[in-house]
């Protein structure tokens, strides 16, 4: 079961013109970006080699937006603490800010511009996807493993009203992971915790 979630991050300058000494102000939240990309990657002494994570960088519109793709199979050089995983991202948006094509900045980390409305149609679309909610009824995990199973969240700010039309028009099922306003990089956890549980999910290899 290939896991895939898609994380819409507001307020991270989209060309990588920040401080790391200054993730959570002038780096708009990066350090929940980069919180969420551990969570979802990183486990007690191995990786999830099955996890794929969408970072959709919308602080400006296309050109400027841009979509940086992780995948645990491919993934190296990705430490379990915030500040280099920052780092490896904002590396990433430097590189590809003048770029009109995608490149592999580091092993399994795509970079280069989006159509921000597309690529959340295209996640969207696929199988067994929802949009994670704290108003919204709770998730019910599938009975059995699908082939592809998939969440959409924001990062510390809600979704645009153009976002949430947008989901809404495609119909996407709205869920709760509990009455809790949790961040972002917490529900990953509990995305996982609750995806492990689903028969025939596979889990992570131990290093
Ligand atoms: C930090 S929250 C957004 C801010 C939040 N609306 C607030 O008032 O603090 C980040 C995202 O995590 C997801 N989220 C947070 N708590 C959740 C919950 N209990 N169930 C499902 N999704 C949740 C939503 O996608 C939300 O947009």
């Amino acid at each position: 079961m290939i896991r895939r979630v898609l994380l819409l991050a507001h307020r991270v300058p989209v060309a990588g013109g920040f401080s790391l000494n200054d993730l959570a102000g002038a780096g708009g939240r990066m350090d929940e970006v980069a919180r969420a990309v551990s969570t979802a990657f990183t486990v007690s002494n191995g990786l999830r080699r099955d996890t794929e994570l969408t970072i959709l960088f919308v602080a400006e519109p296309p050109p400027r937006a841009r979509r940086i793709r992780l995948r645990g199979d491919g993934l190296r050089y990705l430490n379990p603490d915030e500040r280099s995983t920052a780092a490896l991202l904002k590396n990433a948006l430097v590189r590809s800010s003048t770029l009109p094509h995608d490149l592999e900045a580091s092993p399994g980390l795509v970079v280069g511009p989006v159509d921000p409305a597309a690529a959340i149609t295209e996640f969207a679309r696929r199988e067994s996807t929802v949009w994670l909610s704290e108003d919204a009824a709770p998730y019910v995990a599938p009975a059995s493993a699908p082939p592809s199973i998939g969440a959409i969240l924001s990062d510390p700010q809600d979704p645009t009203p153009e976002e949430a039309s947008l989901l809404k028009a495609l119909g996407v099922v709205l869920a709760s992971l509990g009455p809790v306003r949790l961040r972002a990089s917490q529900c990953i956890d509990v995305l996982h915790n609750r995806w492990d549980a689903i028969p025939g999910a596979g889990l992570p290899d131990r290093a």
